[in-house]
């Protein structure tokens, strides 16, 4: 299943990356590949992105029927480390573009525009299809579509987290959102008792309602998992629909303190 954005297909179920050293890297991606992923979520910061590059190389689907998204990193935010960076990981990565290139989070001291600008020339040379942001708050997300084309904010998003403001800005500039950490990073979300009653009259876990919820809401969602069987429980996730008073129930469930990513470079949120 594809999510349309601004014209550009993107698979809706990404396998995500972050925390996972070079070699169960390899073996996860090598894996939602032949599960049928058609995404790959890595960033500069991972330190995965040559066992990311080289699943997707070894893989029997073809490099363009694989969506990869890199993220440079803050301490790459001005507009030739941006280029310097962005080069290096094609490198790292073995391909000539990727299909989104994010930046990770805000950076204070560079303004937005330099750094999407840098972004959106490594576009316009097909070093990346499309440009995005993540992490980027409602005032911060509204200046960076004003400057560049932004095909998305990443950030976290599930169903104890609410993000109506970013849901609205989104859809006030025709992005969508991408769902990280869609399970709250294993915390209370695969085994909350609403989404797992919700579940049972389905014949789903908890964690499928939780990502069936984000892709009712045409947002993108990027599960990690280590195991093999929740890597395919995780995609197994088109096969039902969420009524409207499911979703309805669901979306009750959030709050804006339900958040479990909060690195201290974190800008403040609700700016
Ligand atoms: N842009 C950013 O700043 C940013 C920040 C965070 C994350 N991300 C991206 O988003 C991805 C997902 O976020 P996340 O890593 O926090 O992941 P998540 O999918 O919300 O949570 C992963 C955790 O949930 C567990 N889990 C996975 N599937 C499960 C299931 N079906 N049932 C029960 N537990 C399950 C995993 O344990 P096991 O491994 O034991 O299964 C793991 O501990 C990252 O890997 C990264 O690619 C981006």
């Amino acid at each position: 299943m594809d999510i349309e954005i601004k014209g550009t297909a993107v698979p809706a179920i990404g396998i995500g990356t972050w925390e996972v050293p070079p070699e169960p890297a390899y073996d996860a991606v090598a894996h939602a590949l032949s599960l049928g992923y058609r995404h790959v979520d890595t960033a500069q910061a991972y330190g995965n992105e040559g066992a990311c590059g080289q699943a997707v190389a070894d893989a029997a689907v073809p490099r363009d029927q694989v969506w990869v998204t890199t993220k440079v990193w803050m301490a790459n935010a001005a507009p030739d480390d941006v280029r310097t960076s962005t080069e290096e990981s094609l490198r790292q990565l073995r391909t000539d573009y990727v299909d989104l290139l994010l930046i990770h989070w805000p950076v204070a001291d560079v303004p937005i525009a330099d750094t999407l600008g840098a972004m959106v020339e490594l576009m316009e040379e097909g070093k990346t299809r499309t440009v995005g942001v993540s992490n980027y708050t409602p005032s911060q997300v509204r200046e960076a579509a004003r400057v560049a084309p932004i095909l998305t904010n990443q950030v976290e998003y599930h169903p104890l987290l609410d993000q109506s403001e970013l849901l609205a800005e989104a859809a006030a500039d025709g992005h969508r959102l991408t769902a990280y950490s869609p399970l709250a990073n294993g915390q209370t979300v695969p085994e909350h008792p609403v989404l797992a009653e919700i579940g049972e009259g389905h014949g789903k876990t908890a964690a499928q309602v939780a990502l069936r919820w984000l892709l009712q809401q045409e947002v993108i969602a990027l599960p990690r998992s280590t195991r093999p069987e929740r890597r395919a429980e995780n995609f197994d996730v088109l096969d039902f629909a969420l009524s409207s008073e499911e979703m309805a129930r669901i979306s009750e469930l959030g709050s804006k303190e339900g958040r479990v990513i909060d690195p201290p470079f974190a800008p403040a949120w609700d700016t």
